[in-house]
């Protein structure tokens, strides 16, 4: 298992980190989000919201973080941090792994990576939203110490889902 940061593709390079972001999003999007967002709206919101032009500008933005986790060589999990300076506040904004790699422990890796970021920028919490009506993650992060306090509604193109957003406290 390997993890690293992601970096900007090339023009020769073999492989494209913004593929591979968008292809780990889209995978793990309609396998976990399609029995509640029509997978046409999911698949639109990754064009807008991943395009190689808003890729480039969080890859390009200091307080933007995004990690690439791999086995054998082979890109399986995805996390995206920011520190928010208005709210003085780093956030989780995304964190996936792919379906046949999960529950082997990457996505907790992922997460002691967030932490590390954390510690280092002097925060002594960790945030993030989940959709509610993803109850394995809801209960995943929940398992983690993750407390949940505040519900708000997010709307993907046409469809309007609430998203549970929370915290963690964070110690060395
Ligand atoms: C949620 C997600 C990131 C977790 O990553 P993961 O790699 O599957 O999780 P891990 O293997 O690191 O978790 C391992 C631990 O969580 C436990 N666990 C797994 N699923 C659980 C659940 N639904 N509820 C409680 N505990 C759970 C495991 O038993 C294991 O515990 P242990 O370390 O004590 O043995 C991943 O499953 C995922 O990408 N899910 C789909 C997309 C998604 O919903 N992402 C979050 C969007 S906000």
């Amino acid at each position: 298992m390997n993890f690293r940061e992601w970096k900007l593709p090339a023009y020769n390079d073999s492989q494209n980190d913004f593929e591979t972001v968008r292809n780990i999003l889209l995978s793990t999007w309609l396998d976990t989000y399609s029995k509640i967002i029509p997978s046409e709206e999911l698949k639109a919101y990754l064009n807008i919201s991943c395009s190689n032009e808003k890729l480039e500008e969080l890859l390009k933005d200091k307080f933007t973080k995004g990690i690439i986790a791999e086995v054998n060589g082979k890109p399986v999990g995805w996390l995206r941090t920011n520190i928010n300076q208005t709210e003085k506040k780093i956030y989780i904004n995304q964190l996936y792994v792919l379906k046949e790699y999960q529950g082997k422990g990457i996505g907790k890796k992922l997460i002691k990576i967030a932490k590390e970021k954390a510690l280092k920028n002097n925060f002594n919490k960790i945030w993030l939203g989940v959709m509610s009506e993803n109850l394995p993650s809801v209960n995943w992060y929940k398992s983690l110490g993750f407390i949940f306090e505040e519900e708000i509604p997010f709307t993907m193109i046409n469809t309007t889902v609430n998203h549970l957003f929370g915290w963690k406290e964070i110690t060395k």
